[in-house]
């Protein structure tokens, strides 16, 4: 949109400035490509799954299926990715590839700022906690660059991205798929250094 203002502003212009419009105009074109790619991308995505397929199940045991996902991408890029907190069962109700889906993304962006940056003894985090009112509370947490910017909210918008080729959906599919359950997600900076992010979900009997 703000190319093809800045296009129709520099050929109203008086001369008209056609060279730049070009430029502007051709920006448009490629914003308009990836946003077509990422449409066909999440049609694809909900095509396959129409319905959500609701089941009670252990988030330990879909923490551990994540890490084993995500193991041997963290192994090449030298990253050690552990599961710590609660050792009983959490039993929570949702479909279960909603929220590996939300692993993926959050472990995902930890390995991402990781790569951007050069200190040395790199990990991720995948913690467990008890919340209040029955919830339990996962932390992912990483040794990265930490989240840019002053507010910090806004990297759940849909398309906020700082990255060459990202499409800045993984965090607004993380907060839709968490409130979906009735959970909430938050970010934070570390002062250790890092980010963390955290989301809780209801769980179906008290651990
Ligand atoms: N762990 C993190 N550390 C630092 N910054 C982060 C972290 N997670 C997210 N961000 C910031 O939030 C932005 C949005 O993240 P999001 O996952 O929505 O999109 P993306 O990662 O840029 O693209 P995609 O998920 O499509 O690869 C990122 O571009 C980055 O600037
Ligand atoms: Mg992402």
């Amino acid at each position: 949109m703000l190319n093809s203002e800045t296009a129709e502003r520099l050929l109203t212009a008086n001369p008209p400035e056609r060279a730049r419009a070009e430029a502007a105009i051709a920006d448009t074109q490629q914003a308009i490509k990836h946003a077509a790619e990422i449409i066909q991308h999440l049609k694809k995505l909900l095509k396959r799954r129409p319905e959500p397929a609701l089941q009670e199940f252990d988030l330990n045991e879909a923490i551990a299926d994540a890490v084993r996902m995500l193991s041997p991408e963290a192994a090449k890029r030298g990253i050690a990715l552990c599961a710590k907190g609660i050792q009983q069962p959490l039993p929570v109700k949702a479909d279960r590839i909603h929220i590996q889906q939300v692993l993926l993304n959050l472990a995902t962006n930890g390995m991402d700022a990781i790569s951007d940056c050069a200190a040395e003894a790199h990990a991720i985090t995948i913690r467990t906690a008890l919340a209040k009112d029955s919830r339990v509370e996962v932390s992912v947490s990483d040794t990265g660059t930490g989240i840019p910017g002053r507010d910090l909210s806004q990297v759940f918008d849909t398309f906020y991205t700082t990255k060459k080729e990202g499409t800045g959906l993984g965090l607004s599919i993380v907060r839709t798929i968490v409130e979906n359950y009735g959970g909430q997600v938050s970010a934070e900076n570390r002062i250790e250094g890092g980010a963390i992010f955290r989301f809780t979900l209801p769980l179906l009997r008290p651990a």
